[in-house]
């Protein structure tokens, strides 16, 4: 597939590593359709990308929101006539010990809130589902063959205070064997892929405390946080490359759990 003339649409575009690959791609030719909560946030991407030429426009979408959604899938078609990428990039955490205990008596003061597990659950894997799902039908019936990408996470490992994020991403790294395998059963066209960054900087970590970044960058072999533009040329390797389907790529600048000990 070519980047130059794809239609695609990523959600999760306001910002961060969607903000930045869909800047990137339009500079490259694609058309651009930028999805996420925050209309103001799109509507800089979508004045970023028409200043340098390129083409996108934004539609405020809740990814939980079923109809919303089709809206979205909708709304790119109409506008630019196909879907070639559907990007499932949005993403959302709430960390929290399953238990906190109180240091004086050892008895669990706090419990991580069932709303706080499901609103991570209900973000990035119902919504996840939901944007590809919207997408992939439209593909189908309109006989295109597309390409479906993910974002997850080197998280999937699983990571210490984020039951809930690690386990949407573990599963989101197994979507795109299981989708690919339902679309080889059905012949039909689409492939499917995932992308799963390492420590990214995006607002998320560059907002956090300074001296624990240092600390977690201790893991990482190339000492540094992943630029987001690191991960467009991940995308367009997926999508200029047939033989890249059914699996999730790592981007972690070599991140593995161990090393902080004992780095100094
Ligand atoms: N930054 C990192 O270190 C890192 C590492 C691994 C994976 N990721 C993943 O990358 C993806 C993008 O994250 P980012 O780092 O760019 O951070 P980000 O916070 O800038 O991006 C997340 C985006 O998802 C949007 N979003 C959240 N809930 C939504 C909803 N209900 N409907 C529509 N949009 C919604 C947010 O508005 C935001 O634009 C996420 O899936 C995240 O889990 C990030």
């Amino acid at each position: 597939m070519d980047v130059n003339g794809s239609v695609i649409v990523i959600t999760g575009g306001g910002s961060g590593i969607g903000a930045q690959v869909g800047k990137e791609l339009a500079e490259q030719g694609a058309k651009v359709v930028v999805a996420g909560r925050r209309a103001e946030k799109l509507d800089k991407v979508v004045t970023e990308i028409e200043t340098g030429g390129g083409e996108a426009f934004g539609v405020p979408t809740d990814i939980t929101d079923e109809e919303a959604v089709g809206n979205l899938m909708d709304a790119a078609i109409d506008r630019f006539g196909r879907l070639d990428v559907v990007f499932a990039n949005a993403g959302a955490i709430a960390d929290s010990l399953m238990l906190n205990t109180d240091k004086a008596t050892g008895k669990v003061k706090k419990v991580m809130s069932t709303k706080r597990f499901k609103k991570v659950i209900d973000i990035n894997l119902v919504g996840s589902f939901l944007t590809l799902r919207e997408g992939a039908r439209r593909m189908v019936d309109n006989g295109w063959k597309g390409l479906l990408l993910i974002t997850s996470s080197i998280n999937s490992t699983g990571q210490l205070g984020q039951l809930n994020y690690s386990s949407t991403k573990a599963a989101l790294t197994l979507w795109p064997k299981i989708l690919s395998g339902e679309f080889h059963l059905r012949k039909i066209g689409i492939r499917v892929a995932g992308i799963a960054p390492g420590y990214t900087a995006t607002e998320i970590l560059t907002g956090m405390n300074q001296d624990a970044l240092k600390y977690i960058l201790k893991d990482v072999h190339i000492g540094r946080l992943i630029e987001p533009s690191e991960l467009t040329g991940t995308v367009k390797y997926i999508m200029e490359n047939e033989a890249i389907d059914g699996t999730t790529i790592e981007v972690t600048g070599g991140l593995t759990f161990g090393p902080r000990a004992r780095v100094k």
